[in-house]
């Protein structure tokens, strides 16, 4: 069972930030969540890139980045976040990264561009992201679980 907010001084909090216009990513996102609840001891909360700033950004012991696919790359919305976090970056080295990406052919090349900027700043990014086809299917669900489950364990084993 996940804990509350009110507990994360003794837990790990883990944030999933996403973009999505059309559903689909923001499905992935919540599929990551749920695998990451399954692990005790860790707070999982799902944001907008809008609603992320630097000091939500370094609260946070772990970390899943997804966007849509748009010409190839990720969304103009989540590279205007990893610009806004550039600064402090270096400062979320060694926690636990995860890139997610939809889209209708290019999904894996975008997974791919995440996880440039994410290895740039941290050793810790879990490869290989997710990358599910345009309209999501429960197989991608599944594995969204799957690797938001193994997101948390390793946040729970990095805090140790
Ligand atoms: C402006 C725009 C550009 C797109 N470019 C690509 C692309 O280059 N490659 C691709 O696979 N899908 C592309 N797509 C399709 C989206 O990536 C796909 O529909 C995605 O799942 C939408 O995510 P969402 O439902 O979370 O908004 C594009 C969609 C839009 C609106």
């Amino acid at each position: 069972m996940s804990i509350g907010s009110e507990d994360i001084k003794t837990g790990s909090k883990i944030l999933i930030i996403y973009y999505s216009k059309t559903g689909n990513t923001k499905k992935i996102a919540e599929a990551i969540a749920a695998g990451a609840k399954k692990v005790e001891n860790v707070v999982v909360e799902v944001k907008n890139t809008t609603e992320i700033d630097a000091k939500e950004a370094l609260s946070a012991d772990g970390f899943a980045f997804g966007s849509p696919s748009y010409f190839t790359l990720m969304s103009g919305q989540l590279l205007s976040l990893f610009t806004e976090l550039f600064p402090i970056m270096g400062k979320l080295s060694g926690r636990p990264m995860v890139a997610f990406a939809t889209g209708v052919g290019s999904q894996t090349c975008t997974v791919e561009n995440i996880e440039c900027i994410l290895k740039a700043h941290n050793p810790n990014v879990i490869q290989p992201g997710l990358a599910a086809a345009s309209p999501v299917k429960k197989a991608d669900i599944a594995q969204g679980i799957e690797l938001g489950e193994k997101l948390a364990k390793a946040v729970v084993e990095a805090k140790k």
